[in-house]
């Protein structure tokens, strides 16, 4: 009695299939699609009918990349939903689609546990090659992975004393900056809503924006409240402002380390009637697009994002080439400060 709620047996066809069919042996079935020169003529025309009639679709085959069979690469974020990473995105995508490759997209969301299931499973898919910005400091596990023969890149991470190949943004410098701007505009009590000093992007933006506070002859104790996010979303941006007492000895300007969080920040000073840039100046980081959009537009610290992704690439694609005299390379961008009208009317 077949099981009506049984879905039919479906089974990939291998080459296996085809070499039962043709009445050849695998080996030639592998040649016939791979070295077709190696393959007598009349043979291939058989495996070649077999192919058709079974309607067999062959794997892509692997590339001349090291130890890698699937025709893709890794790509592991930290936060999909963050529109950083899908601007980061489309340079990596553009430089591997010239090599014909495809994009396994992860996101760890934070989780060293996400991250290293999704290691696991693109290392069993035999990719040869990874592009990550790890979840956590600690990136020994990605410097032995890389020892197993997968190619592995740091995004948006500053490198491991050569240990590894690494694209990232001097992001001091970027804190830097938005220190400075904030400073220039006479604002004394700032407001840094940052991320978790774990997250090495978040911990470079407070040393340049600490760094910027000296350099102008004050003590970033008195200048900086700091409020550290559990997560670097809209809502928690939004949520920080509890944390903050907005009154008249309260900040005058806010400090988020990236877009999203000052886009939360900004419903959150709009719904309680603050001005801006009038009662509070507000300033972003990473520039995403929808920065120039917004009612006030939001100052903020320029990554080049495109530049960022096409390096990682074009990085992996050496890195994963296994070739012997293969030296790791640290490219580190810079970035830049977008003045717009919620900080300065
Ligand atoms: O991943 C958190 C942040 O670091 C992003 O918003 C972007 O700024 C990246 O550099």
């Amino acid at each position: 009695m077949t099981d009506i709620h049984k879905p039919a047996e479906r089974r990939r066809l291998s080459m296996v299939d085809v070499a039962a069919h043709a009445g050849v042996s695998v080996g030639t079935v592998s040649n016939a699609l791979n070295r077709p020169e190696l393959v007598a003529e009349r043979t291939l025309r058989r495996v070649r009918a077999s192919i058709k009639t079974l309607g067999f679709v062959p794997s892509a085959p692997a590339r001349q990349l090291r130890g890698g069979t699937a025709r893709s690469v890794g790509v592991m974020v930290r936060d999909i939903g963050n529109p950083f990473f899908s601007e980061v995105l489309p340079g990596i995508e553009t430089r591997l689609s010239q090599e014909h490759l495809l994009l396994m997209l992860c996101s760890s969301s934070d989780s060293l546990e996400k991250e290293a299931y999704y290691l696991q499973v693109l290392e069993q898919h035999r990719v040869p090659g990874i592009l990550i910005t790890p979840a956590g400091p600690d990136i020994s596990h990605l410097v032995e992975l890389r020892g197993r023969g997968v190619g592995v890149v740091l995004l948006d991470r500053p490198g491991a004393d050569s240990q590894l190949c690494a694209v990232a943004v001097d992001n001091v410098r970027g804190g830097e900056l938005a220190g400075g701007h904030l400073l220039s505009l006479g604002h004394r009590r700032i407001a840094f809503l940052n991320g978790p000093s774990i997250v090495r992007q978040c911990a470079d933006r407070r040393e340049g924006l600490h760094k910027a506070v000296r350099a102008a002859g004050l003590d970033p104790d008195e200048v900086i409240t700091e409020i550290t996010l559990p997560a670097l979303t809209p809502h928690e941006g939004e949520a920080a402002l509890q944390r903050l007492s907005l009154g008249k000895k309260g900040p005058t300007a806010l400090f988020c380390v990236n877009d999203t969080v000052a886009l939360g920040a900004l419903r959150g000073l709009e719904s309680r009637g603050i001005g801006v840039p009038r009662d509070m100046a507000v300033m972003g980081y990473d520039d995403v697009e929808f920065a120039a959009l917004l009612s006030p537009s939001l100052t903020s610290i320029r990554q080049p994002k495109q530049q960022l992704g096409q390096a990682a690439a074009e990085l992996l694609l050496t890195d994963s080439r296994g070739d012997a005299n293969h030296w790791h390379q640290e490219i580190v961008f810079q970035p830049s400060l977008m003045v717009r009208a919620s900080t300065t009317t």
